[in-house]
C-alpha cells in the first residue's frame, strides 16, 4: 500500500504523516527532507542555484558522492526522518531559516526533482510519501492520497516555535515559499483536502485514518 500525504509549507503534514504511519506500522518517506539536504549539499560546496547550469552541477556533486560510495540517502525512521552522507548525519542542519529561503531555488530544478523521484520509486511499499507532489506525479497509482491546508497565519503561528524568528517574518517567508513552490504543488485530483487550523494533531490523524481501510 502507498498513502500519500502533500500540503503546502508548515501545514503540519510531517507531524501528521509519523502519526498515520505509526499507526499503520508503516514507514514514511519524507520527499521535503531530500530536496532540504540536496540544498544544503549545494550551499556547502558554493553552487549558485540561480544559473542555467546549476541543476546539472548539482546531479553531479549528488552522482559523484554515489559513484565514490558515499551516497545522500532519507533514512525514512517513524519517529521522524534522517539524511545520511555516507556516515555524518545530516539532520540537523536543514531545518534552518537558511535553507528554508534557498530550498524553493533547489526545487524548481528538473535534475534534482528526477533525482529525488528517483530515490523514492526505488523504495519497496508499503509507505507513507509526505511532500508537494507525491499523490500528483510522484506515486499517481497510491490508494489513498491526502492534501493538507491552513491559513498563512495558522501556519506561521506553527512554525515560529520551531525558528528563532518573529512571527511577521515567519508568515511572509511562507507565504514567499508558498509562489516559489506553486508549480509542483498542485493537489492531486484524486486527493481528499483537510484544513489542518481546525483540530488538534490526534484530530487531523484520525480525520486521515477514517478515510483509510481498516
Ligand atoms: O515542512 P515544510 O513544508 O516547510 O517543507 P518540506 O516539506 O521540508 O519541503 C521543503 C521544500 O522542498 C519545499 O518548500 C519545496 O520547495 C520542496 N519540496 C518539493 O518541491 N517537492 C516535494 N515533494 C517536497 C518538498
Amino acid at each position: 500500500m502507498i498513502v500519500t500525504i502533500d500540503g503546502v509549507a508548515a501545514s503540519g503534514k510531517s507531524s501528521v504523516a509519523s502519526g498515520v504511519a505509526r499507526a499503520l506500522n508503516i514507514p514514511y518517506l519524507s520527499s521535503g527532507l531530500l530536496y532540504r539536504a540536496a540544498t544544503w549539499a549545494a550551499l556547502e560546496h558554493g553552487l549558485t542555484l540561480d544559473t542555467p547550469q546549476a541543476g546539472r552541477t548539482l546531479a553531479q556533486l549528488l552522482t559523484g558522492w554515489e559513484e565514490r560510495g558515499q551516497p545522500l540517502r532519507l533514512r525514512p525512521l517513524t519517529e521522524g526522518n534522517q539524511v545520511w552522507q555516507a556516515e555524518r548525519d545530516l539532520t540537523e542542519h536543514l531545518h534552518t531559516a537558511r535553507i528554508d529561503a534557498q530550498v524553493s531555488a533547489a526545487a524548481v530544478l528538473p535534475e534534482l526533482r528526477d533525482w529525488v523521484n528517483a530515490q523514492l520509486q526505488g523504495l519497496t511499499p508499503p509507505f507513507l510519501a509526505e511532500g508537494r507532489d507525491m499523490g500528483s506525479t510522484v506515486f499517481p497509482q497510491a490508494e489513498r492520497k491526502f492534501y493538507l491546508y491552513a491559513t498563512p497565519r495558522v501556519r506561521a503561528e506553527r512554525r515560529v516555535l520551531e525558528r528563532h524568528q518573529d512571527l511577521e517574518s515567519v508568515e511572509a517567508a511562507l507565504k514567499l515559499r508558498d509562489e516559489r513552490d506553486a508549480r509542483q504543488s498542485a493537489p492531486a485530483l484524486d486527493a481528499v483536502h483537510i484544513d489542518t487550523g481546525s483540530g488538534t494533531l490526534p484530530e487531523i490523524i484520525a480525520q486521515v485514518m477514517s478515510h483509510l481501510p481498516a
